[in-house]
């Protein structure tokens, strides 16, 4: 690898953007210097291996997916991206990092959940990888368990407040392990609808022959995630332990959100390009099947009730904190057609690794946040959130040398057949087109996309252990 100085780019971090080369030696970044610098008389570009020449382009951390589902066995199928497939993906798309969710089943341990998850990705991975731990079975076993995730580089938990029979805790599970979560100090993440609620719902209008998808947006209703929202914040209040509160989409749960944190909460929430983007109306609603596409939970909310545009302006407010993509794709063929005639039976999710600083990026151009924001959203906060900054979401000397070049000249097509590398028949963002483009994606001082080459390889990607979220005091 050797040295690589990339150079007469624009470096933009999460407070601000300035002209500067990139000295990168191995996997590491060196230095960050004035343009053209020579260091007391040595000329730095003379004595690079590489230089990549970054005229025009914008010099950006590389992206950190804080949410994916690679290989998730869910709703009697599995995502259809690999490690293998996902991660390359989400490299096209400019994310170097993924942090994915290992599972514990309800009758598994948390160990053995976890060691699943570690045979899953090893030697597998385009990008970095690290985990949040699901627990599926909260019992005393998972409780004792939890005190062990730390040392294992696991430092953060999600809960869920939906799918009974599946996922599911109750308030009393949750208080427990949120007891536990104050105590060790890891992330509580939390799928916040009241899936009990949502179950009864279900039931009825399947009843009344209502099983289009887009029914699964009326039965999630947003009072079904206020009130989970609520009731989260809440509990965690009580017990002390810090919130996470994972895909939001309705406008009055950020509304929540936003409450708890004027109160100096440790309470924070991401969103997803979904909810800022796709409709209850125009997506879960399209005609026949089609909708299914679109299937995932926490749902896509009406447009005509605005939770699209409150989204946007809660990342400007910083009312939610990060994007991630809760990537966990299906194809509709023998997959989301399970649901055919039930859209209970819809395995939920949505396939967005490889897009996420794409289509954040359409909302600097559309003016909707800044360029550092952009990058705040995409690779700082997740880096700092969940215990990864330094290495991970910043150029400076000794970060790793994950670094994208963007091109704001260039121009992306999103579906098939265009610029769509995720293992799945469809594209959920099909049509979507980008003012930007990924030109340029280093991964721990490698190029590993140059242009519209791949030059990565299975098993470039390293677990990473993580440490407690660096929000917290
Ligand atoms: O629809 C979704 N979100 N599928 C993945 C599982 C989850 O709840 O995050
Ligand atoms: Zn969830
Ligand atoms: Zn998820």
């Amino acid at each position: 690898m050797g040295r690589t100085l990339i150079r007469g780019g624009t470096v933009v971090s999460s407070t601000g953007r300035s002209e500067a080369d990139v000295l990168i030696d191995g996997e590491k970044i060196v230095a960050v210097l004035a343009p053209g610098s020579a260091i007391f008389g040595f000329d730095v570009a003379a004595s690079a291996d590489t230089v990549i020449d970054a005229t025009g382009k914008y010099v950006i951390p590389g992206g950190i997916d804080a949410h994916t589902h690679m290989e998730l066995p869910f709703g009697g199928t599995a995502a259809s991206d690999t490690f293998e497939t996902g991660t390359r993906a989400a490299a096209w798309g400019g994310t170097t990092t993924i942090i994915d969710f290992a599972v514990q089943s309800y009758g598994q341990r948390v160990f053995d959940g976890l060691a699943t998850w570690h045979d899953k990705a090893a030697g597998n991975c385009a990008i970095d990888y690290g985990f949040h731990q699901i627990i599926g079975d909260l019992n005393t076993d998972s409780l004792q368990a939890m005190d062990g995730l730390l040392a294992e580089g696991v430092s953060s938990f999600k809960l869920f407040m939906a799918y009974p029979g599946v996922f599911y805790s109750d308030d009393a599970q949750i208080l427990r392990a949120m007891q536990k979560s104050a105590e060790t100090g890891l992330m509580t993440m939390m799928h916040a609808e009241n899936g009990p609620a949502i179950d009864v719902l279900v039931g009825q209008l399947l009843a009344e022959g209502k099983t289009d998808p887009y029914y699964h947006g009326i039965a999630r209703a947003w009072q079904l995630e206020e009130e989970a929202t609520h009731r989260a914040i809440m509990l965690a209040d009580l017990t002390g332990a810090p919130l996470y509160v994972v895909h939001v989409s309705a406008k009055q749960a950020v509304a929540q959100l936003a409450a708890a944190r004027s109160r100096g909460k440790n309470v924070f929430g991401e969103t997803c390009p979904q909810y800022l983007y796709l409709s209850l109306e125009e997506n879960l609603g399209a005609p026949g099947f089609e909708g299914a596409k679109w299937v995932c939970s926490t749902p896509l909310r009406s447009r005509a009730e605005g939770h699209q545009e409150e989204l946007w302006q809660s990342l400007r407010t910083n009312e939610l904190q990060l994007v991630s993509t809760d990537h966990c794709p299906f194809c509709m063929k023998g997959q989301k057609d399970l649901g055919l005639g039930d859209f209970s039976k819809i395995p939920n999710g949505i396939g967005s690794v490889e897009h996420r600083l794409d289509l954040l990026y359409q909302g600097v151009v559309e003016g909707r946040i800044t360029l550092e924001r952009w990058v705040e959203l995409t690779s700082t906060t997740p880096a700092r959130m969940f215990g990864l900054y330094g290495t991970k979401g910043v150029i400076q000397p000794g970060a790793d040398a994950d670094v994208v070049l963007y091109d704001p000249a260039g121009h992306t097509s999103i579906g098939l057949g265009k610029t769509h590398h995720m293992n799945m028949d469809h594209a959920a963002w099909e049509g979507y087109e980008i003012d930007g483009h990924v030109d340029t994606v280093l991964s721990r001082g490698k190029v590993i996309v140059d242009g519209n080459s791949y030059l990565g390889a299975k098993g470039d990607g390293r677990y990473l252990p993580r440490g407690l979220s660096q929000y917290l005091i």
